[in-house]
């Protein structure tokens, strides 16, 4: 069965330390796992912009020996001239790999039903799984492991990355703290499948208005734009509106001593976070930008095995990395 990544909930929490396990031995090692050698091809489709995301799947796929096939916004027949569907049926004659970051969750959805290769989530309105790999993977270097600490994330709760930090965050076991202003929290079924995943993992879903108790003792301080790709005309309203919610040094004396600082970029210094903690000693932004290669190249190279599209050097190199 082909296996898909189109939310932070498709991989088991099990799967989950595998993938990251993966992801620390490839970062060791960059050019030893050759899971798209050929060279394959892997289609990575933009229906809005990206700088990491761009880079990280074209430079991940070029280390596992494979050729990216870039599509800028505008550039494919996709959605407007040919169906999702048949598009899916045209590239997985093509491609070993269908990455796309588009607006709805429903197209990735059609678009995995009808796509034999693996389709991933390079962003949608919903969820940013991808992001949250490397987050993940950053937490789990600068604090040895994920289970039982405390992230907290303040500004936009209801958008993608809030999404994505609540329900990858209890899939790690970690306690996540949410915290926005009212009418800017995440959707029931969001908080419902998050408090699901953590009744099995040990984690634990908190969604507030006060920043201060999402923050209290955290571990982990997360924050993101407050104004998302195609809101740049509420910018206004938008400041007033998260403006208690900013992560500067203020927020940092209620979260732990030793606590991290994460934005996953672009960042607005003076906005959602000072300049201060962005370029500060808590920051661990660069490491996280970075991560989004490593844990990518994991994560493509193992949804190939999983998906039993891997040749045996493969199969073998990634059942090496994932035991780490
Ligand atoms: N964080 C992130 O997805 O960055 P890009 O929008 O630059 O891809």
């Amino acid at each position: 069965m082909t296996r898909h990544f189109l939310t932070d909930l498709d991989l088991s929490p099990e799967e989950l330390d595998r993938v990251l396990s993966l992801a620390e031995h490839v970062k060791a090692q960059p050019y030893k796992v050759k899971a798209l050698a050929g060279p394959q091809t892997a289609a990575v489709i933009f229906d809005k912009t990206s700088t990491r995301t761009r880079f990280s799947f074209a430079s991940g796929i070029a280390h596992l020996g494979g050729q990216p096939i870039i599509v800028n916004p505008g550039e494919a027949q996709l959605g407007h001239k040919e169906s999702i569907a048949d598009t899916a049926r045209v590239l997985d004659r093509q491609v070993s790999l269908i990455i796309w970051r588009t607006y709805a969750q429903a197209g990735l959805e059609e678009m995995a039903q009808h796509s034999r290769v693996p389709v991933i989530n390079a962003l949608s309105d919903d969820y940013h799984p991808c992001q949250l790999l490397a987050d993940l993977l950053t937490i789990r270097e600068h604090k040895g492991r994920l289970a039982g600490l405390k992230l907290a994330y303040l500004g936009d709760a209801a958008n993608n990355m809030a999404n994505s930090y609540l329900l990858a965050g209890v899939n790690a076991g970690m306690d996540v703290r949410i915290a926005g202003p009212e009418g800017y929290l995440p959707q029931e079924h969001i908080i419902t499948a998050g408090e699901d995943r953590a009744a099995e993992t040990g984690g634990k879903v908190t969604v507030t208005t006060d920043p201060a108790k999402a923050l209290a003792g955290a571990d982990v301080v997360a924050t993101d734009t407050w104004i998302s790709m195609g809101q740049e005309d509420e910018k206004p309203q938008r400041m007033k509106l998260f403006g208690d919610y900013q992560v500067n040094a203020q927020s940092l004396e209620v979260a732990a001593e030793d606590a991290v600082v994460l934005h996953c970029l672009p960042a607005y210094r003076g906005m959602e976070i000072t300049a201060e903690v962005l370029d500060g000693p808590r920051s661990v932004i660069w490491d996280e930008a970075e991560n989004r290669l490593h844990a990518q190249k994991a994560l493509m190279a193992w949804l190939l095995v999983e998906s039993g599209l891997a040749d045996e050097a493969t199969v073998a190199a990634v059942k090496a990395g994932e035991r780490r």
